[in-house]
């Protein structure tokens, strides 16, 4: 069984031999009135819904609780309050139960959804892994050796939509909005994205350039937002998305890895997915997008991921901590 408690999303799953057999997801939907995820609230939400969650989790799989073998968790990245209950949980879980603890990189996680079904890449391959908290490109040497090769200096891509979207006036997350208002648009308008070496990101100078963009129109009308709005989404996306892509492709040409995937929350834009999917096929590279219900937070990423570690016998103690900032 599998915890993931990072954010704001409580999910548990139940993995057989690297499939999954059930994954539930309870988004909190408390964080939506403040425009974004409360940590306090966040870790509270957590608390209260970790154990109906587990419960349903395992009576929709079939199985009794004794036939769990190993109890997986998120160590990190995330929100610290968030991580410590998946953490106490299972430290709980694995004391009752009298079975093992594995511990599990959040962003190796994303990486790893893409095993939950087939066909998956092979190894090497690149992954460009973005989330609300996080944009990197991955070289995936193996199930437990990946290498950060590129990522944001500041925002990440997830928190590019978000933070345009609430200057916009839309709810949090601003990412899926943004993704349906774009389909009835076009992408007339141009914002500037910063130049960075190597493959790296950076998002704020694109949120400082939509801010003065709309600051500049509003004043010639102050309707300008609500009578250009499906256009304006439509031009935010797609420079998030030709921003993403132009840096990925540049990495897998001189890294010469051709099996490619993208993971994470960004990953469900319907703009990202169908450009990445014909950029390799113009390119004659094969293209990898985990399933809608596992690119953004979901316990079944988790599972896989601690399955491979199982087989390994890499399981933790009790001395355990989660790590706020762990990276790959
Ligand atoms: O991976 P994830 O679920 O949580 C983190 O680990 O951060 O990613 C959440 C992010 C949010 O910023 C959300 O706006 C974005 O993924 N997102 C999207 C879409 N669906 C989720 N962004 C653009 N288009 C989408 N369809
Ligand atoms: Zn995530």
């Amino acid at each position: 069984m599998a915890i993931e408690s990072s954010c704001d999303d409580t999910s548990a799953a139940i993995i057989e031999n690297g499939m999954v057999i059930s994954n539930l997801i309870n988004s909190q939907e408390v964080h939506r009135q403040y425009g974004g995820v409360v940590p306090e609230l966040a870790s509270r939400e957590h608390l209260s819904r970790i154990v109906p969650v587990v419960d349903r989790t395992i009576a929709q799989s079939g199985i009794k609780k004794t036939d769990i073998e190993a109890i997986a968790f998120t160590k990190g990245p995330g929100l610290l309050g968030s991580l410590i209950v998946g953490v106490n949980f299972a430290k709980a879980f694995s004391l009752a139960m009298d079975i093992p603890m594995i511990e599990v990189n959040h962003m190796e996680a994303h990486v790893m959804a893409h095993f939950a079904e087939k066909p998956h890449p092979k190894f090497p391959f690149l992954c460009l892994t973005v989330s609300g908290g996080h944009t990197q490109i991955v070289k995936v040497i193996d199930y437990n050796e990946m290498q950060i090769i590129g990522e944001t200096k500041d925002d990440a891509a997830g928190e590019a939509f978000d933070k345009s979207g609430k200057m916009l006036g839309l709810d949090y997350p601003a990412g899926p909005i943004i993704d349906k208002l774009a389909q009835k648009g076009k992408p007339i308008y141009e914002f500037s994205v910063s130049k960075m070496d190597g493959y790296d990101y950076s998002f704020s100078g694109v949120k400082t350039s939509i801010m003065y963009f709309l600051k500049r129109e509003l004043k010639k009308n102050p309707q300008f937002i609500e009578d250009n709005l499906a256009d304006i989404c439509a031009s935010i996306q797609k420079t998030i998305v030709d921003y993403l892509l132009n840096i990925f492709q540049k990495a897998t040409k001189a890294e010469g890895i051709h099996h490619l995937g993208i993971a994470g929350g960004v990953s469900a834009n319907t703009l990202l997915r169908s450009s990445f999917m014909s950029m390799c096929s113009q390119n004659e590279w094969q293209s990898f997008i985990p399933k809608f219900e596992y690119c953004t937070d979901n316990a079944a990423m988790i599972g896989i991921s601690a399955h491979y570690k199982f087989l390994n016998n890499e399981t933790v103690g009790q001395e355990i901590v989660p790590d706020a900032r762990l990276r790959i």
